[in-house]
Formats: C-alpha cells, structure tokens, sequence
C-alpha cells in the first residue's frame, strides 16, 4: 500500500515536471505562456507555484509514464491517466490546460488543478478523489504557506487558485484556498493546529460573500478567530491585486479585514435600499434581530447599536435601539429555554 502511494505520488511529481517543461520549452506551450503572462503571472511564479501546461494530445503523458516504466494501471488508480473505453491504452485525464499541481501537507504532487484558456465548461477541471487526494483534507498551498502561518499565527484564506497565487506573490506568503469545494470541518480543524486567525478573503462577488457567511460557523466551531476581508466592486483578490497592486492589497484588504459582526452588519445591508426610509427602518430591526442582539458581549453590543444609532440617528435612538435589544434578547433566552424543554422532552419520549 505505502509503496503503491510513493508510485502514485512519484507519478504526480513526474507529470508535474513534464507539464512545466512542455509549458516553458515547447512550441505547444506558448499559448499558454502568453496566457499566463497577460494574466500578470510572471516567470518567477509560474517556478515557485510549478504552474505547467498539458498539451491538446490524446496521450502526451500516459506514452512518457510508459516509457519511463510506472505501471500504468496504478496511475490510473492514481486518476492521471484514464483506461481507453475501447481496445487497449490509456488516454491522459487533462488535454490542453494550464496545470497546477496541487500538494498535501507534506508537499507532495497528489492531484491537478486544470484550467482552460478558453471559455469551455468546467473553467477548473480538478483530479478525482483518490486514494491519496480527499478535497475535504486538502488546502491548496498549505505546505508552503506553513512557515508563514506559523509565524504569523494566521491563515488566509481564498476562494481560488489563483488568489493565492497571486496574493503570494504580493507578499501574502499564508494564504491557502479549497479545491473548488465547501470548507469542510476538516479543513477547519487543520487550520486550527497551526494558526489562532483566519482572515476569510472570498470573492467580492454575490456568490463569494456568501460563501463567506456561511463559512463563519464551521470556522467559529473549531475556535478560529475570525476576520473578514472586504473586496470592493466584486472584485476578487487577483483582480484587485492586478488593478490596485500589492501593497495596496495588504493594506486595505488583508490588514483591514473586520470582525465577524461588522461583517454581518455589511452583508445584511445588501438586502436593503438605503436610499429608502422604510428599508433603513427594516433594515436597523433586522440588524438587531440577527446580529446585534446574538452578540453575547454587553461591551460590544453596545458597540454595534451606538453606531447603528450614529447612522440611522433619523429612524431611532441609541436608549430605543438599545431597549428593543434587551427585549429580543429576552425573547430569543426564554424560545431557547422553552426549546431545550422541547428536546428534553422528546428524548425522554425516545427513550
Ligand atoms: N472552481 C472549480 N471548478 C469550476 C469553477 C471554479 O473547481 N468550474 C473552483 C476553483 O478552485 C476556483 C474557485 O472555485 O479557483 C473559484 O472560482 P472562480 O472565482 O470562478 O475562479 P477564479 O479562482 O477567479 O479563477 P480565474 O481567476 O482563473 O478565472
Ligand atoms: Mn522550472
Ligand atoms: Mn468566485
Ligand atoms: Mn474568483
Ligand atoms: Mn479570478
């Protein structure tokens, strides 16, 4: 079994180094280079991140794993290389994409990441599950980030491939992202063990803010500090370091990344027409009712409503916001009591 690892693993490593070469040496891979380059990945990234190239051949790879003697049935178990569904042979998995290898915690090659240069479905086509490679386990860059985060004690998180890239290459030297998949408690829990923050840098788009949202809970439940990156007009971390730079980036994104509950105040607005008195007003109940009134620090509710007050000074007051507070606290203290009962109750009926 450990030997059948160390052959799939030696198997990634090799197509990895062949995909890099076929990218950087070859006629067949200066469209992709190009590619690349007009996307701001400069030579020195396209090295230290591995980045490759698979050409648009049917069996590039499968011919050199042949040649260079891995047996093939095992790199197909591997999920590199596919059984022909007729006659015999293999076929490669990726055919004209850009590659990124991706690695495990200790480093080693154990899947890709391919995308095409064009606009064919999906834009990120991702190895299979095997054996080696659980996308629910698997943090792209984390063996590299490793140093950084455990410098820093934080972890940033990002949504793609090439976020991390890119925010890498403006200094952002802790920064990890899933496989295309949800944040899994795993993930959570691994990036517990090595760091006390993460700071959550999705998308600014509709679907990233979301997905950040609902992330913060799995995230809070294995005891991560939690911060939120602000991108501005649905942006995500690439394009802003491209337009903005990087230092710019680490400044007014990374460094100013808020807290949990202004960043659930900021997501709540976008529901609301703030233009509108009705909607402000809707919007300054709902403010309290789902977050302000959850928050379990007397200090830092008082916090929110005095701002929330500041604002909305037109709609309500601080001594108004504040009462209504306490009363769906106490609202909210006696549904989960009576709640608890109802769970009692059912148990004793189970049982
Ligand atoms: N993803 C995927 N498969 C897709 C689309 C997305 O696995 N068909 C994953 C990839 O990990 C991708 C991430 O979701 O990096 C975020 O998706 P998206 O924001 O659409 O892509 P970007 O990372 O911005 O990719 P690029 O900048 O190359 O367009
Ligand atoms: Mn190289
Ligand atoms: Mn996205
Ligand atoms: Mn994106
Ligand atoms: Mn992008």
């Amino acid at each position: 079994r450990q030997q059948e690892r160390d052959q799939i693993v030696k198997g990634h490593e090799f197509a990895a180094k062949l995909y890099h070469y076929i990218l950087n040496n070859s006629a067949e891979g200066k469209a992709a280079l190009d590619y690349l380059r007009s996307r701001g990945f400069t030579d020195s990234l396209i090295e230290t991140f591995q980045i490759g190239y698979a050409p648009p051949r049917w069996d590039v790879l499968a011919q050199y794993l042949e040649q260079r003697q891995f047996s093939l049935p095992l790199m197909e178990k591997g999920a590199l290389i596919a059984a022909k569904s007729s006659g015999g042979g293999y076929v490669d998995k990726f055919r004209n994409r850009v590659m990124f290898p991706i690695r495990d915690a200790r480093g080693n090659v154990i899947a890709f990441a391919g995308r095409t240069m064009g606009n064919e479905q999906p834009k990120y086509l991702n190895s299979p599950e095997t054996s080696l490679f659980r996308k629910s386990r698997v943090l792209y860059n984390f063996h590299a980030a490793r140093a950084e985060i455990k410098r820093t004690s934080r972890i940033v998180l990002f949504e793609g491939y090439a976020d991390v890239i890119k925010a890498w290459s403006a200094g952002v030297h802790n920064g990890v992202a899933t496989m295309g998949t949800a944040l899994t408690e795993d993930h959570a829990l691994m990036m517990r063990r090595s760091a006390e923050q993460v700071v959550i840098c999705y998308d600014g788009d509709e679907a990233g803010q979301a997905a950040a949202y609902k992330n913060l809970d799995i995230l809070a439940k294995a005891g991560l500090d939690i911060k939120v990156a602000l991108l501005p007009n649905r942006l995500d971390p690439d394009e802003y370091i491209e337009s903005f730079g990087a230092e710019k980036f680490r400044r007014d994104i990374i460094e100013a990344a808020v807290p949990t509950d202004k960043f659930k105040l900021i997501h709540l607005r976008r529901n609301f027409n703030m233009q509108d008195n009705e909607a402000k007003l809707r919007y300054v109940r709902t403010a309290i009712r789902e977050v302000i009134a959850h928050i379990e620090s007397p200090t830092v509710r008082e916090h929110h409503l005095k701002e929330l007050a500041n604002e909305f000074s037109s709609i309500s007051s601080f001594e108004t916001m504040k009462q209504e507070t306490n009363e769906i606290r106490e609202e909210q203290q006696k549904k989960r009591r009576s709640g608890d009962n109802n769970d009692f109750s059912w148990n004793t009926v189970m049982n």
